[in-house]
């Protein structure tokens, strides 16, 4: 088959797509019939045949990485890696997410999910999660829209701004944070993010010299064993398939706590997934074949 590479879409992270799709697309050339695909509409690309190619996305955010390619994927006979539709519509569901994984004993920070309609108070958050908080839009990527306030005052502006959608408040863990790999439900390397700025924001995510990465982390053997199982029990509890990045927070008491999954992580050869299997000897070129190596079988 012919491994055709998504990348783009409509969502706020379709230049990180694109950065994604040409690094993937390069390194899946060494090996196979290789064609990029760039999504510019909630729809199939034209040209996309079941018979012919075999689908590596590397879409993210809204449509690409919530289900909705996934879906067309499904109606239309394709094979392809990654996560199902149903799979990848609740990893892209925070607060769904939060549900799942603490349902099977890992540990979320405390948090509330809200409408923009039905916003709490300010009070009323600050005396339920303390007044360190992270407010974020229930399905986005890139941590697109996040904001950190750190008083009942600012709590009460970013508030203020919310005008539409749904929302997770979670009480802002204070530590470190780690993300890891797995590859069909084990996990590989753990890597540690150091924002220089202290929040690993959009910014921090995607501007050189922002943030520094140790890989892997330095972490107790204790510790980095409960991580790799926790995040293995969070993969099965979501039912995800073949691949994720999932993000914790340790905090300064050490206790861990589960961010996030992302089902469809950043692919670029500097980014999270590819840095966490390098720990464990598996290149670029070798983990993407990897990747999609299921649908190709
Ligand atoms: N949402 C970005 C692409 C990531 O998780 O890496
Ligand atoms: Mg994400």
């Amino acid at each position: 088959p012919i491994i055709a590479v998504l990348a783009g879409g409509t969502s706020p992270e379709r230049e990180v797509s694109l950065g994604s799709g040409r690094a993937v697309a390069q390194a899946m050339a060494c090996s196979h019939l290789t064609r990029l695909f760039t999504v510019d509409h909630d729809a199939l690309p034209e040209g996309l045949d079941p018979a012919r190619h075999v689908v590596f996305s590397t879409l993210h955010g809204v449509f690409g990485e919530d289900g909705g390619m996934q879906r067309l994927l499904d109606a239309g006979g394709f094979s392809y890696g990654g996560c199902d539709a149903k799979a990848s519509d609740l990893c892209f569901d925070k607060w769904r997410t939060r549900l799942s994984v603490s349902a099977m004993g890992v540990p979320v920070a405390p948090g509330r999910h809200f409408l923009a309609a039905g916003k709490p108070t300010a009070a009323a958050l600050a005396t339920e999660l303390g007044q360190q908080v992270v407010l974020k839009p229930n399905r986005q990527g890139s941590s697109v829209g996040l904001q950190i306030v750190s008083s009942q005052v600012g709590l009460e502006i970013a508030l203020g701004g919310i005008r539409a959608g749904d929302w997770v408040a979670e009480r802002r863990i204070l530590g470190r944070e780690i993300t890891v790999g797995l590859l069909r439900g084990r996990a590989m390397g753990i890597v540690e993010v150091v924002p220089k700025s202290g929040v690993y924001d959009y910014s921090s995510k995607y501007t050189k010299g922002l943030t520094e990465y140790l890989a892997p982390a330095r972490l107790s053997d204790e510790m980095a064993t409960r991580v790799r199982a926790t995040a293995e029990t969070a993969f099965a509890a979501c039912g995800c398939r073949d691949y994720a990045r999932i993000d914790f927070m340790i905090s300064q008491e050490g206790e861990l706590y589960l961010l996030e999954i992302n089902t469809l992580p950043g692919m670029k050869d500097t980014s999270l997934l590819p840095m966490s299997a390098r720990c464990v000897g598996l290149d670029f070129v070798a983990l993407c074949r990897e990747l999609v190596a299921p649908a190709v079988e």
